[in-house]
């Protein structure tokens, strides 16, 4: 996905089962994703106002969401920006690949959820923002 972008990454609202004691909201492989679900990892004990995940990705799909707390995320694709807060346990952002993302004002206490459609992998990030924009313009 070379030629991805910003526009390309879309915010999904998930449902939220409210009861009295709570709620929940679910993501199931291949229904809220359009991917296959291959692994969840979540980032927390963030210091608040702390920044993470300056890279892109060659093929990884994600639904980045805020399980806990609030955070912004900062999407490139080398020619736009797009700012977009997360705040809700129930909303998602998925972030299709060949995006470059920061995640940045991280809230104290919050939990960054990543659900993702691909095992680590190391060799699919790309941690260079100039190699990200060279990836961006080979055909
Ligand atoms: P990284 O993706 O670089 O974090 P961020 O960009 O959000 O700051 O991951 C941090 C470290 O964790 C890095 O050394 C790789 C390791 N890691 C795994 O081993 N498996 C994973 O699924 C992820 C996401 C990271």
């Amino acid at each position: 996905m070379k030629n991805s972008t910003v526009f390309d990454c879309s915010i999904l609202e998930l449902e939220k089962h409210s009861h009295e004691k709570g709620n929940i909201s679910i993501v199931e492989n291949g229904k809220e994703v359009p991917f296959n679900i291959n692994r969840v990892y979540y980032l927390y004990d963030v210091p608040g106002g702390e920044d993470r995940g300056a890279h892109g990705h060659k093929e990884l799909r994600q639904l980045i969401i805020a399980a806990s707390g609030s955070f912004d995320i900062i999407l490139n694709d080398g020619n736009n920006k797009r700012k977009i807060t997360l705040n809700r346990p129930y909303v998602g952002l998925f972030v299709v690949p060949g995006i470059w993302r920061e995640i940045i004002n991280f809230s104290s206490g919050s939990i960054c959820m990543v659900v993702a459609s691909h095992k680590y992998d190391e060799a699919d990030y790309i941690r260079n923002y100039e190699d990200f924009l060279k990836f961006k313009k080979e055909i």
